[in-house]
């Protein structure tokens, strides 16, 4: 029933929002105080800070006291009222403190905290934050009584059906609750404290189960509010995928990037291959040219070879093949290895022009 219990809390919370329309000082009628269908929470016509005073005769109030830590309905910078201090209680309406009520006299549904605790309350107590009762005290059918019905003797039991909505829809989740000591329940047909039931036992109510969890499928399960425990493999499972996601991650920024890196280094060597051929075109333009003009001047005696190498001499070359070339740029040492064909291409590109 761990569904019907959690949306049994968000009903409560929904229905929190549910009160009277009229403000403080309005006049309001008592008698359509009421607990809400399917809830159970108090409703009076009063908004939620105030309530529908008897002793004012139909007036609308402002709460005298408070339950919740953070109170419903008040807006920054409103006052609202204390909680009450040990030994009591503050009721559903809001209305006053009052101490805790004697054993055997009425209190509201569901508030175990109205009445008083036994002598043996710390005995009695239910530590286990299941809600069976408070300090040992419980308010069943509206009568305050202490839990304190030992195995096998008598008890009583009060059934509420609450609506609840699951995803089928409505239903109704009958809460049971007894005045058996911690550890036994009253069962219903026999109202006789039985013994609590283990995990797996076979139950028909949530009451009967010492997990207060009893399965559609009849059977006890383990406390709803436990908390779930993974196996050891679920951990290495998501260790393992948290590496395979981060190297993956890695690898793939190291693939892209060298990639890049690759397209970039094409790139420059292309624009270092296009730069050089420019430059030899130029030194070709400019040695044509000088061996046009010692042509005119010497007007043809002599072999053409001869002038040009004569004339022609390494050193006046300022970056012919050996030594300045070298010199020129960091990018030729870098793509050295690479452009060892290109060379040999440019080299017989200039003999061809050459001869
Ligand atoms: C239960 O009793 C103890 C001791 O008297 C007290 O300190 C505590 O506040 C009580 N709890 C409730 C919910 O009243
Ligand atoms: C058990 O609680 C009831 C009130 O619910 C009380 O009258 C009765 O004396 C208690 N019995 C024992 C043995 O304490």
């Amino acid at each position: 029933m761990r569904v019907a219990a959690s949306t049994l809390a968000l009903i409560a919370l929904l229905h929190g929002a549910s009160a009277g329309t009229l403000p403080r000082g309005a006049a309001c009628s008592v008698g359509n105080s009421r607990l809400q269908v399917g809830t159970y929470q108090y409703w009076d016509e009063c908004n939620s800070v105030s309530f529908c005073s008897i002793a004012d005769a139909g007036i609308c109030v402002a709460k005298r006291c408070r339950r919740d830590e953070f109170p419903f309905g008040y807006t920054p910078g409103m006052t609202f009222p204390d909680k009450c201090p040990q030994g009591q209680f503050c009721p559903d309406e809001g209305s006053d403190c009052q101490p805790v009520l004697l054993v055997g006299s009425p209190c509201q549904l569901n508030r175990d905290d109205q009445c008083e605790p036994a002598p043996n309350a710390a005995e009695l107590a239910d530590t286990s934050g299941r809600g069976l009762n408070v300090n040992g005290s419980v308010c069943l059918n509206n009568v305050c009584m202490w839990a304190n019905e030992t195995l096998g003797s008598d008890c009583v039991v009060e059934n509420t059906p609450y609506i609840a909505y699951g995803i089928e829809g409505e239903f109704i989740n009958i809460v049971s609750r007894g005045n058996c000591r911690v550890g036994s329940y009253c069962d219903g047909p026999t109202r006789k404290c039985l013994t609590n039931k283990e995990v797996g036992d076979v139950c028909d109510a949530d009451k009967e189960c010492d997990s207060m969890n009893c399965l559609t499928e009849g059977v006890c399960g383990d406390p709803a509010a436990s908390p779930r425990e993974f196996g050891t493999w679920v951990y290495v499972l998501v260790a393992i995928g948290i590496i395979a996601a981060m190297s993956g991650t890695v690898t793939g920024l190291y693939i892209t990037h060298r990639k890049q890196r690759d397209e970039d280094r094409e790139k420059r060597l292309q624009y270092w291959r296009e730069q050089n051929a420019f430059h030899q075109n130029l030194l070709h333009m400019r040695e044509a040219a000088r061996a046009s003009i010692l042509s005119l001047n010497q007007n043809g005696d002599s072999p053409r070879s001869t002038i040009y190498y004569g004339r022609d001499t390494p050193a006046e070359e300022p970056l012919s093949h050996s030594s300045s070339a070298h010199k020129s740029s960091g990018l030729r040492n870098h793509v050295g290895d690479d452009g060892s064909d290109f060379e040999d291409s440019v080299s017989q590109r200039k003999n061809n022009n050459r001869f």
